[in-house]
């Protein structure tokens, strides 16, 4: 089969589709026949290496890339129940221990990284969900905010961001979104009831709209210490991205969330998708062996929606 590797970091030009064994499922694993993976911007991090520098990863002779698995099961190992062979499936691909990824025709993961897929959705669509809504979720949770509590959320036109919105608006909590002046239609569309615009000074801008200040944060555009000044004393601050986490001035709860695969919640998540509580984002495909095109165009900026390779 064929999948996208890297062994040496770098630019895009290090992405090189390889021919590799097809992987088998042991025991409690499910193998996928990848149709679609989402191109996201850990991807980046693990091709230039930021992610061994960073002590997140160990450096090894092959890295996979690629996180987010849209297609469907191909072989169920021992013990495996609740997966067929046919079943459309989403799973995320968590172990940055492995030399493959999501970017190949064959993935292999651990049955309870895996969830059924949306039913109303393409596989394209599907494979913009799991990490980000994944990671929205999990930060969502962190934060631990009770019904009708503020959270403001940065960076809430991208990915993360605004799954980060529709999620924290479907468990009843009151959004302030941080974006681009140019988005504030599309994610008051995702239910923010508050919008202030990027570059504002966030302490003084959200507290005109929240007096005393937000009750947590989720920091998807990792902008730290300004985006603390908006979260009230006591409150709790999500942040997303390594060495993004501010120090926990005023008595907040600040802490770096890191996603973790969960099938279960997936599932819950794509059932969400279906009833059309998120919204399928997708900026483009490319076919498999074009990902270091995709690398190009993501690192261009400016997308709103994922970028999906298609094998
Ligand atoms: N911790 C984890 O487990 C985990 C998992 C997934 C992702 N992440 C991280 O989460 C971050 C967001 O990922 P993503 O996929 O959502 O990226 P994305 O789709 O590129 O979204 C980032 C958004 O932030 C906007 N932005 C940049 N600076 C801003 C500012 N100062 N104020 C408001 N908005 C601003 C960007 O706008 P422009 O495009 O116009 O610049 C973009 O809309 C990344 O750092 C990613 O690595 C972490």
């Amino acid at each position: 089969m064929r999948a996208v590797v890297i062994r040496s970091f770098g630019g895009p030009e290090v992405l090189k589709v390889e021919e590799v064994p097809v992987p088998r499922a042991g025991a409690g694993q499910v193998r996928i026949r990848v149709e679609a993976a989402g191109v996201n911007p850990v991807d980046v991090a693990v091709r230039t290496g930021a992610l061994v520098e960073g002590g997140l990863s160990e450096r090894r002779e092959v890295h996979g890339l690629g996180w987010d698995v849209a297609g469907s099961v191909e072989e169920i190992g021992a013990g495996v129940t609740g997966f067929a062979p046919g079943d459309r499936v989403i799973a995320l691909s968590d172990r940055l221990d492995l030399s493959l990824g999501a970017y190949a025709e064959q993935i292999v993961l651990d049955a309870d990284a895996v969830a059924p897929a949306p039913a109303h959705a393409t596989s394209v669509q599907a494979a913009t969900l799991p990490l980000n809504a994944l990671t929205a979720d999990q930060a969502i949770d962190f934060v631990g905010l009770a019904e009708g509590q503020t959270l403001l959320v940065t960076g809430a036109a991208g990915a993360v961001g605004g799954y980060a919105v529709e999620l924290a608006v479907a468990r009843g909590l009151r959004v302030v979104a941080v974006a681009g002046a140019g988005d504030e239609d599309l994610v008051r569309g995702f239910g923010a009831e508050f919008f202030v615009s990027r570059g504002a000074e966030l302490g003084s801008a959200v507290r005109g709209l929240v007096p005393g200040g937000v009750h947590g944060a989720i920091d998807a555009a990792a902008i730290g210490t300004a985006a603390l000044t908006a979260v009230r004393n006591g409150g709790s601050f999500a942040a997303v991205r390594g060495g993004a986490a501010p120090v926990a001035l005023r008595g907040t709860r600040v802490a770096n969330v890191w996603i973790r695969a969960d099938g279960a919640r997936l599932a819950e998540l794509a059932k969400l998708a279906d009833d059309g509580r998120l919204t399928f984002r997708v900026a483009g495909t490319f076919p498999l062996d074009q990902a270091a095109a995709a690398h190009e165009r993501l690192a261009e900026g400016g997308l709103r929606g994922r970028l999906v390779l298609l094998t």
